[in-house]
């Protein structure tokens, strides 16, 4: 059995991906599918926190998100791929989470007053767009996520899935029948290992005896009499706290290989200096051909300085060391005109779009593939789901 640390991640379905979206998380993604359990999935939901007027967008850009995402390698069979609004388990995790979730603390992420203030032409003064962290802490948990790779703007929203979790399994992390369950995980141990178990246990919360703790929870870890289940009973058990219902997830920032926009600006579809994931390619050179550049470099020849020009952002993502030399002497000496120094991100560019096309190719000519792909992700995922959701209710106490 295979016991690979658990990924999750979610995008917003509203607009072609970008550029930015490929260097910023998805290439990450498809790192991170082999060797890790990914889920990933279509946060339509969460498009509908700030797009509730306009949601044919968010239909249009649903299946063209995961075509998107399987031009850029991501394998369905190598992960979960799926689509939010198709497990309603999210919402009722959301709804049980915020029965404890002090109004305060969603008040306080950065994320809540930054956009309000970035996308005045919305109405974003409702309880969903508040409360919108909360479900991204539901989505996270419902798949006991240990890991979730995101940009550091959302790093706020996994810090409070964290406190989430916590809070949750304080107040009900104790499972009614705990002590039977405690015995029943036990007795597949061993007898002397149960025995020594127990020995470090008191040791452990009589003194405080760390080796004691170590020890144990390495035993725990390695034990294949256990499931996961059992090692976490377990381990709740050894230090006293009951049993963690929902587990903490860590975030995974995105190392910064970071692309800013045409522009130098964020890169963003809504600021038009974006270049698609799949872009047409006379439009990528045009794009590219147009980019604003050191604004010194009036007349030819005028030198330039690459530290003030966005295209060099680009060679620092798209060209190798020799290129790079050549800008800098090239730049600096008005030894080269900026049409010349752009084409060798155009060709970058290109070069790196052209598997992606053919890989979009089949997807785009049999939209049932994509359909059903994200059909048999969507009944995976639901399972899991549903085995938390089993759990978080006897939790509770909501099963009369
Ligand atoms: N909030 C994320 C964004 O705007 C999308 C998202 C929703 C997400 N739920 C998630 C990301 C869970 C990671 C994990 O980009
Ligand atoms: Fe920018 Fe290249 Fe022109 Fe220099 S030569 S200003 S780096 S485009």
């Amino acid at each position: 059995m295979s016991q690979k640390d658990r990924v999750l991640s979610g995008m917003r379905p509203t607009g072609a991906l970008h550029l930015g979206h490929y260097h910023g998380a998805l290439k990450n993604w498809v790192r991170l599918q082999s060797t890790h359990e990914c889920y990933y999935f279509v946060a339509d939901w969460h498009a509908l926190t700030t797009h509730y007027e306009n949601r044919d967008i968010i239909e249009k850009n649903v299946y063209e998100m995961v075509i998107d995402w399987l031009a850029a390698g991501l394998e369905p069979d190598q992960c979960t791929l799926f689509l939010q609004s198709r497990i309603p388990e999210h919402a009722e995790l959301f709804t049980l989470l915020a029965m404890g979730t002090p109004l305060g603390w969603l008040e306080r992420v950065p994320t809540y007053k930054d956009q309000q203030e970035k996308l005045k032409d919305k109405d974003l003064s409702t309880y969903g767009f508040l409360g919108y962290p909360l479900l991204q802490a539901a989505d996270i948990l419902i798949y006991r996520a240990h890991f979730v790779p995101v940009g550091e703007d959302q790093a706020s929203h996994v810090e409070l899935t964290r406190e989430a979790a916590r809070r949750f399994n304080h107040l009900y992390g104790r499972e009614p029948d705990f002590d039977q369950r405690v015995q029943q995980s036990l007795a597949k141990l061993p007898k002397d290992s149960a025995k020594r178990f127990e020995k470090s246990r008191k040791a452990y919360q009589e003194t405080g005896d760390a080796k004691a703790f170590e020890g144990a929870m390495g035993y725990v870890a390695q034990a294949t009499e256990l499931d996961a289940t059992d090692r976490e009973r377990l381990s709740g058990y050894f230090k006293g706290t009951g049993k963690a219902i929902l587990t903490e997830p860590q975030v995974l920032l995105t190392e910064a290989s970071r692309l800013p926009g045409l522009d130098g600006a964020k890169m963003s579809k809504s600021y038009n200096n974006s270049i698609a994931i799949r872009e047409d390619k006379a439009s990528l050179e045009q794009k590219v051909r147009r980019m604003p550049t050191d604004p010194a470099r009036v007349k030819r020849t005028d030198a330039g300085d690459p530290d003030r020009c966005p295209v060099w952002e680009f060679h620092k993502v798209y060209s190798g060391p020799d290129v790079r030399q050549w800008v800098q002497t090239g730049c600096r000496s008005a030894g080269i005109g900026c049409l010349e120094c752009k084409q060798p991100v155009i060709d970058g560019m290109l070069a790196e779009q052209q598997p992606m096309l053919e890989r979009a190719e089949p997807y785009i000519a049999n939209p049932k593939r994509v359909r059903d792909i994200v059909d048999a992700g969507t009944d995976r995922a639901r399972k899991t789901a549903q085995a938390t959701m089993v759990e978080v209710r006897a939790a509770i106490g909501l099963n009369y």
